[in-house]
């Protein structure tokens, strides 16, 4: 064929558009990304209180209250000498203790995030390996530590009004001994 050179160059030059579109496309892409960026910069830097609009909308008191519901069930799981049930709650409670990590939340200024890290996740650590020994008697000791853990931080995060305690009484409508064999 004699035209084949001229489709070849034709076919290629197509293929070359098409290339330069492609990266004109994503040179845009980059661009509205970096005009994002920096808008919600300045947002940020306008605002005097860090992570003010985050903590507005994260919903904190409420893993909180999750947070205290779990404990008295671990308090009295604990008592009933249940392992099976006490491993559950305080997966429950390291499962909060981690969103909270991962959603890297400041609360009037403190960095929750990081204080649940520094303070909550060792006690939470403790206590499951207390769980995890077949023999511990140090069960009744690492869950008090825990729970002085949830005020430390309060204390840390300006809330040293919340003092949590190891549950004295039980919730009623659930049966905490272990199953009978
Ligand atoms: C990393 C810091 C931190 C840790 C750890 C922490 N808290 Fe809190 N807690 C807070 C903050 C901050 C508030 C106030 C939240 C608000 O203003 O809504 C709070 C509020 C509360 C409240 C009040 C809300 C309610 O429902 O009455 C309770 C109860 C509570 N925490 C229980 C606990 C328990 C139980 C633990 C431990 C398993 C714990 N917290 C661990 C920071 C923490």
């Amino acid at each position: 064929m004699k035209n084949t050179p001229i489709i070849v160059v034709l076919v290629l030059m197509l293929v070359l558009i098409g290339m330069l579109f492609y990266r004109l496309h994503s040179l845009e892409k980059q661009l509205h990304h970096k005009q994002y960026k920096t808008e919600h910069e300045h947002h940020e830097h306008d605002d005097d209180d860090v992570g003010d609009n985050h903590e507005h909308e994260y919903p904190l008191g409420e893993k909180m209250s999750k947070f205290f519901y779990f404990k008295n069930k671990l308090g009295s799981a604990i008592k009933h000498e249940n392992q099976e049930l006490s491993l559950f709650y305080l997966e429950e409670i390291e499962e909060i203790a981690e969103e909270i990590i991962e959603d890297d939340v400041y609360h009037e200024g403190v960095h929750i995030s990081v204080l649940m890290l520094d303070k909550l996740m060792p006690a939470i650590e403790n206590m499951e390996q207390e769980l995890e020994k077949p023999e511990s008697t140090k069960r009744v000791d690492a869950f008090e530590n825990l729970v002085s853990s949830c005020n430390s931080c309060h204390k840390l995060s300006e809330h040293p009004f919340i003092q949590v305690e190891v549950p004295t009484e039980e919730i009623d409508g659930q049966d905490f001994d272990p199953i009978k064999e």
